[in-house]
């Protein structure tokens, strides 16, 4: 049975949560069997796996095609699912037809960006039976309106407008909030004012869990590296050394050997070779 909503909201101040985003079946099979709580399907992948220099591009049957991967490869994890620019924006019923759209594609739960601003839509999305992580503190979506990657809550006044959004945001009824670049101290004090789990993603370590692009932690991506994404592997020094050892075993002869072939019987073969003489 894989984890439930309710799982993750027991695990506030008992177990810490590992949140890892995912975005195809195989990922998600291999983050799944080493045990993290909950894979999201992040509109990251509009960066990491499409290519685009953000991820206003990212639609929703993108999001949905994703999505259906990802929850065809776990067992245990909760999967949720992001909800991407323009997709819950314009009125409180194209955000609830679109977050439908990602429960048929097998999400259990959506995330949404957006403070105090957002939180009737995710009232309304709640009150369907669909339930919503939040998201705070810098949101990729509106990085243009936000000047740039920038750390949130460096201010009195910066930070009150913060904890206020986690507090609208929980009364909407979401069931965790992630909190994206905030500063360690105000994530603590967010995590201890408000009692869902939060999810720090360069927020320091006193949030209720953590997330990381999966790209990030596996030394995929390198366009960007962010100063908080812990680089588990460098896997892509190794990808590129890798396919360069099979081209040029391609180029010399040495790849396929006799072990990557089949043949066909002795006797058939002479039989061909007599056919055709
Ligand atoms: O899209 C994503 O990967 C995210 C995480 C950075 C939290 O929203």
């Amino acid at each position: 049975m894989p984890k439930s909503v309710r799982d993750i909201l027991l695990m506030k101040n008992s177990k810490k949560i590992t949140v890892i985003t995912a975005y195809d079946y195989t990922i998600s099979q291999l983050c799944d069997k080493a045990g993290v709580d909950i894979l999201l399907v992040g509109d990251s992948a509009g960066m990491v796996m499409l290519g685009y220099d953000n991820t206003i591009p990212v639609t929703m049957d993108q999001m949905c095609l994703f999505t259906e991967a990802v929850s065809r490869g776990r067992q245990n994890a909760l999967v949720v699912a992001d909800m991407p620019f323009m997709s819950y924006q314009a009125s409180k019923s194209q955000a609830i037809e679109n977050a439908g759209r990602l429960i048929k594609s097998g999400a259990d739960a959506v995330k949404l960006e957006g403070g105090i601003e957002i939180k009737d839509t995710i009232h309304a999305i709640v009150e369907i039976g669909i339930p919503v992580m939040g998201h705070i503190g810098f949101q990729p979506q509106t990085t243009t309106l936000q000047e740039g990657y920038k750390v949130q809550a460096k201010t009195r006044d910066t930070a009150i407008r913060l904890i206020d959004s986690a507090k609208a945001l929980e009364e909407a009824g979401v069931f965790s909030i992630a909190l994206e670049m905030v500063t360690r101290e105000v994530s603590k004090i967010i995590s201890d004012t408000i009692s869902i789990p939060t999810i720090g993603i360069g927020s320091g370590p006193d949030c209720d869990g953590q997330v990381l692009v999966v790209h990030d932690a596996l030394g995929l991506y390198e366009k960007i590296k962010p100063k908080f994404a812990k680089r588990y592997l460098e896997l892509s020094s190794e990808i590129v050394q890798a396919i360069g050892s099979y081209k040029s075993d391609v180029v010399s002869g040495k790849f396929p050997g006799l072990e990557h072939s089949f043949s066909i019987d002795k006797s058939e073969l002479e039989r061909l070779k007599k056919e055709l003489e």
